[in-house]
């Protein structure tokens, strides 16, 4: 067997290092150090906050993430999201497919049409948040019950957790 690479040695000693940062800041200034930290960074990672949806299509290198949010894109709407999420490399559907928590609060562009290509893209998703969406009514709630896995539903600070409203 081929001893592991300093490179592989490191990456884990990074990893380590990654995992106790907690603090934001730091692990800010830990991506800005150089390339090779900003590339274990993304291994690492498993939520992120887009804040311009053409970022949309860079994340889907990013192994780990199952946490996705946009809720700081309020510009993608039932327009948008087909370009954005045919942006995204193909050979990315087994990264679409990891992802369980989806962010769209505050995306009121987004209706029907739009949330049908999002729950037929992210097909595992678990949790989804759709606060604020001022147009989410009975239509876009039926295109969210195709997702078989769907346990967690935000909704204009209902919240609904498997089969119940709660608050
Ligand atoms: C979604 O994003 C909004 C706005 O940034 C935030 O208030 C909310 O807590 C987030 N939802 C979840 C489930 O994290």
């Amino acid at each position: 067997m081929e001893p592991p690479s300093i490179l592989t040695l490191l990456t884990g000693l990074l990893l380590k290092i990654i995992s106790l940062l907690t603090d934001d800041c730091d692990r800010k200034s830990f991506r800005s150090t150089c390339k090779v930290f900003h590339r274990v960074d993304s291994l690492h990672r498993t939520h992120l906050r887009v804040f311009r949806p053409e970022f949309l299509s860079l994340v889907a290198k990013i192994p780990s993430l199952d946490s996705h949010d946009l809720s700081d894109c309020p510009r993608i709407d039932d327009g948008t999201i087909p370009l954005l999420l045919s942006s995204i490399p193909s050979g990315s559907s087994s990264w679409a497919g990891k992802i369980k928590r989806l962010n769209l609060s505050r995306c009121t562009g987004l209706r029907f049409p739009g949330l049908q290509i999002v729950v037929g893209f992210f097909v595992n998703l678990e949790s989804v948040d759709v606060s604020y969406c001022s147009g989410f009514g009975n239509r876009e709630a039926a295109s969210l019950s195709c997702l078989a896995g769907l346990r967690e539903l935000n909704f204009n600070k209902r919240l609904y957790v498997t089969d119940v409203w709660i608050g």
